[in-house]
């Protein structure tokens, strides 16, 4: 298990950031060792926009540079996260390359001259990339600083995370043609009857560039599959020579927050660990439970495994309208609910902040004042703190009773145009649903559709509007075996190619939800409604004009909810108490006042350590009880 060898080397909860030496001259370098170990730092990340620093030229590179910092981090015994260095390629390569600068819809191709700049596709990119993989890892593979290799940065984080090259259509049907085989089964698969859209080869398909009207919705859909898939195989380039020269050493890449872009359940099986970066908004009330939410998610990407948060802000960001600081002890505050919810390190965006650069008015673990700051002296007793916790590296997150069902495809599918509502945004009602769970201070793991859902008392099922019938099968035994189901409007509308499942909505769940659907009807104030016939449900809650808003079903062993409905945040936390209630999904720990989280980590030994977060105060205590009797 590759990941041992992280743990040999990171021996309590990762404390740390990206480290950017580069940026500074030999004095700040020996002060950064004297405060890396004031601060109790013992995780960095480096070298992830430092391509155009090791290899100036095409094939001639300089590891001096890097070769003098690995050693002064290892002999102060702060261990690495080295970075492939590919997010950002030099100068060099966009002057001889320009045909791997990546192109957006309209046709117009991006500059360098920011970062990102390159197109999932490019041969040459990956080519280029790989190479220099070849080159750190065969040169870094054994120092005594590496801990994990960080794979590119941030995939998908900019508009670069799609192309419409010619470079990237020819990839496009490529990618078509493996999955479909034959023309004929594409145009059934993306219905091109309609508007007259009929390929008679796959040589006539192109990536859905700007076109008059609403383009095609499956060739849409298949192009977020398509992306996903071609920033995986850069990933994985990469991965495979990592693997290749130095096959202890453990992989990951950093996620952007939770976003649309990468459909992250297909990605996370080929990390040997889950990796994050975490921007809450301190000016956002929901900023915790948004947070709350992410983290969650990055659980439920390996089954309810500890992942590393891998980025945060110390206090300020640079890149909203608005750039709140963080309060004194908020920062300590995130840090530990990152930890509260299975993170086994904090890290930090970044060690120095920047002097010149885009970055400059980001704040840093050390910032533009030095050590006599507030910044620097709150990063230092969170290091003392959390080095004091090193029973909490590789706690197993408590499973909770609770489960909310995330699917990457149906939420491209639901948010394509020429739809009932422009309004139907699936972050969004995920977080309406996982709201009442966080305000009680109940865990909900994250899981895809191919979760193993026993054991679960209680599934959310927000929007899950492309649903294949495999799936849909799955969620009606999961309820017949006694589990408790709550569906949201909008669910189980179309197959995984955008075509409706006909009979009457939601035809793969009617039988399971005791209901048919003939229309919706959303309300130009963002409210949704449905008309609802029941088969079987009861009403529980009415639209003010007649007819179910709410339904409840008792199927086999268990009990199927449909809300045809976006209810406000009031109703929704009444309506999830109650269903909570039923099936006997409680709070983590049973006196918590109100507004006060905690979540619970399982130690070696089968102690559980309950983090308890309390925002209004900005405190954290930990409890911690005996095992679990078996
Ligand atoms: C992240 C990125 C970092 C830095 C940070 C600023 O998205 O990985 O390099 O730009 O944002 O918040």
């Amino acid at each position: 298990m590759r990941l041992g060898h992280f743990y040999d080397r990171v021996t309590s909860l990762g404390y740390g950031g990206d480290y950017n030496p580069e940026q500074w001259g030999a004095d700040v370098h020996a002060e950064d060792t004297g405060l890396m170990r004031e601060a109790g730092v013992n995780l960095v990340t480096l070298g992830i926009f430092s391509w155009a620093r090791t290899e100036p030229a095409p094939g001639t590179y300089d590891f001096t540079w890097l070769d003098g910092h690995m050693d002064r981090l290892a002999e102060a015994g702060v261990a690495v996260s080295l970075a492939t260095m590919t997010a950002s390629p030099p100068p060099w390569l966009t002057r001889l390359h320009p045909e791997i600068l990546p192109v957006l819809e309209d046709g117009t191709r991006l500059y360098p001259g920011s970062r990102q700049h390159w197109c999932p596709s490019s041969p040459v990119y990956r080519r280029h990339a790989v190479r220099l993989t070849e080159r750190l890892a065969t040169r870094y593979g054994t120092h005594p600083a590496l801990a994990l290799w960080h794979i590119g940065n941030e995939y998908g984080c900019h508009i670069s995370r799609h192309c419409h090259c010619e470079v990237s259509a020819a990839a496009f049907r490529a990618w078509l043609r493996t999955r479909y085989g034959t023309v004929e089964a594409l145009d059934e698969a993306w219905s091109t009857d309609f508007w007259s859209q009929r390929y008679g080869t796959f040589e006539e398909v192109h990536t859905p560039r700007t076109a008059p009207s609403f383009r095609n919705p499956a060739q849409q859909l298949d192009y977020w599959r398509f992306s996903s898939d071609e920033l995986l195989a850069c990933c994985l380039a990469e991965k495979e020579v990592l693997t290749r020269v130095t096959p202890d050493v453990p992989v990951t890449t950093n996620f952007v927050p939770v976003a649309k872009t990468l459909d992250l359940f297909a990605w996370a099986p080929h990390l040997d660990v889950v990796a994050y970066d975490s921007y809450p908004d301190p000016h956002d009330p929901d900023a915790l439970q948004r947070t709350a939410f992410s983290y969650d998610v990055m659980r439920g990407l390996k089954g309810g495994r500890p992942w590393l948060l891998l980025e945060q802000a110390p206090g300020a960001v640079n890149w909203r309208e608005r750039n709140g600081r963080k309060p004194p002890g908020r920062m300590r505050l995130d840090s530990w609910q990152a930890v509260a919810h299975g993170a086994d390190s904090v890290l930090f965006f970044q060690w120095r902040q920047s002097r010149g650069g885009a970055e400059k008015f980001h704040s840093a673990m050390v910032p533009h004042g030095g050590r006599a700051t507030r910044i620097f002296r709150e990063v230092a007793e969170l290091g003392a703190e959390l080095a004091g916790h090193p029973e909490l590296l590789g706690a197993a997150p408590e499973r909770a009773d609770a489960a909310l069902l995330l699917d990457w495809p149906s939420w491209w599918a639901l948010e394509l145009d020429a739809h009932p509502s422009a309004d139907l945004r699936l972050l969004d009602a995920a977080l309406a649903h996982h709201k009442p769970l966080y305000d009680a201070s109940v865990a909900c793991d994250v899981v895809p559709v191919d979760a193993e859902l026993t054991g679960y008392r209680l599934l959310l099922v927000p929007n899950l509007y492309s649903v294949t019938n495999e799936t849909a099968q799955r969620l009606g035994a999961y309820v017949r075996q006694g589990g408790t189901l709550v569906m949201s409007y909008f669910s189980g509308i179309t197959d995984e190619h955008d075509r409706v499942h006909l009979g009457g909505y939601p035809a793969p769940f009617r039988e399971l939800l005791g209901l048919r659907v003939e229309e919706f009807d959303p309300r130009p104030d963002g409210t949704w409604a449905e008309e609802v016939h029941l088969e079987g449900a009861e009403p529980v809650t009415s639209f003010p004009g007649g007819g179910p808003a709410v339904t409840r079903h008792p199927y086999g062993e268990g009990t199927a909810w449909y809300l045809a409905t976006r209810p406000p945040p009031e109703e929704m936390r009444d309506l999830v108490d109650r269903v909570r209630a039923e099936c006997g999904v409680s709070p983590t720990l049973p006196d918590l006042p109100e507004g006060v989280q905690a979540r619970t980590r399982v130690t070696a030994s089968g102690t559980r350590v309950h983090v308890v977060l309390d925002p209004q105060n900005l405190s954290v205590t930990l409890r911690k009880t005996p095992p679990r009797p078996p």
